[in-house]
């Protein structure tokens, strides 16, 4: 069977038999060696897929590690926008995402046919986009920032300078209140992962663990940063967690940044902040449907890889070759 027929579009993911006696992670590293292929992997990755990773980042060190990569193969392990960022930076290279359905419901909460009727209403502002959309809205859009450089960019655009900022109405929110911008058009969008968490179970959680410093990401509801001692992206949580001298942590994101932390410190304790229902909600159930086994078939047959139209390319790389410029020295 060609790679072609492995790869039915409407599964998104190579589908072949794994022998069982096959050595998952020893095929994953004989291949990427083979092949001079790089395995970059989010934060919210399973556990094992971090563990085989080249470079484990967050939005911005992946976009850094992608542009910057001389490998000849980038292999994905996140979402479609994460990938698609990677390919937007490095057209000559092959940059495959194990399974294509690994979208992200910020990124969908976007259309780009609307948002650009959103931008046509607002004559005369500045369109900043959170990285986590399509390559077809960061089309649309002036400069990207992530979690990690936001604040910093947004300071870098005058007082009187009106902005669009999209698609996160809590990371919006956040960033509007931070840089007293109160006056910023926000999108409407939300993370289905960050809006799980429940205000009632985390003042619970505070009681049992006082003293416990609570760290969360800016895309949780403003009910939720209203308890947090720390606000940052994954990376930023992460140093966090190992600079503060307390042993116990509150974490509200995605859990598997609890991961490293753990073992950058594993004397301390990491509790994961509790989701409105009993579910794993906190979860990512895109980013986990990347799998070691998908990983394996992925690097193997070359495929799923990302494409996208070069004139979307073009258009979508200014914005974040701005970002690249305007957060020079951001870790
Ligand atoms: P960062 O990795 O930039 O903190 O963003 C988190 C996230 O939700 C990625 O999808
Ligand atoms: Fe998108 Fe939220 Fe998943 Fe991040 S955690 S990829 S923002 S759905």
């Amino acid at each position: 069977m060609t790679t072609l027929e492995l790869l039915d579009p409407s599964i998104g993911f190579v589908q072949e038999e794994i022998d069982s006696s096959i050595d998952l992670h020893a095929e994953i590293d004989r291949l990427r060696r083979e092949k001079n292929a790089v395995l970059l992997a989010h934060y919210y990755q399973e556990p094992e897929i971090q563990d085989l990773a080249d470079y484990i980042g967050d939005s911005l060190g992946l976009a850094r590690q992608a542009a910057e990569t001389e490998a000849d193969i980038i292999v994905f392990a996140g979402v479609h926008f994460m990938a698609e960022t990677a390919k937007i930076v490095n057209p000559t290279k092959k940059v495959l995402l194990p399974d294509l359905n690994a979208g992200c419901s910020l990124a969908d909460s976007c259309p780009a046919d609307e948002f650009a009727r959103f931008v046509d209403a607002h004559p005369g502002h500045t369109v900043i986009s959170y990285i986590n959309c399509t390559a077809a809205t960061k089309a649309l859009t002036d400069i990207i920032v992530t979690s990690s450089n936001a604040k910093h960019i947004i300071g870098q655009i005058p007082a009187d300078q009106p902005i669009i900022f999209a698609p996160d109405r809590n990371l919006g929110r956040y960033l509007a209140k931070e840089s007293g911008r109160e006056d910023m058009v926000i999108w409407d969008g939300v993370c289905i992962v960050h809006e799980t968490f429940s205000e009632k179970k985390l003042i619970g959680l505070k009681a049992r663990h006082p003293g416990a410093p609570v760290l969360a990401h800016p895309e949780c509801e403003e009910a939720i940063l209203r308890h947090a001692d720390f606000i940052g992206s994954t990376t930023a949580i992460r140093r966090q967690a190992s600079e503060n001298s307390a042993t116990t942590f509150i974490v509200a994101t995605e859990e598997g940044i609890l991961h490293q932390m753990q073992k950058d410190n594993p004397d301390k304790t990491f509790i994961a902040a509790p989701p409105e229902s009993g579910c794993a909600c906190n979860q990512c159930p895109h980013m986990r449907l990347n799998t070691v086994e998908k990983l394996y078939l992925c690097l193997k047959h070359e495929a799923p890889e990302i494409t996208m139209p070069e004139e979307t390319r073009l258009r979508a790389l200014k914005p974040i070759e701005r970002m690249l410029e305007m957060s020079v020295g951001v870790s």
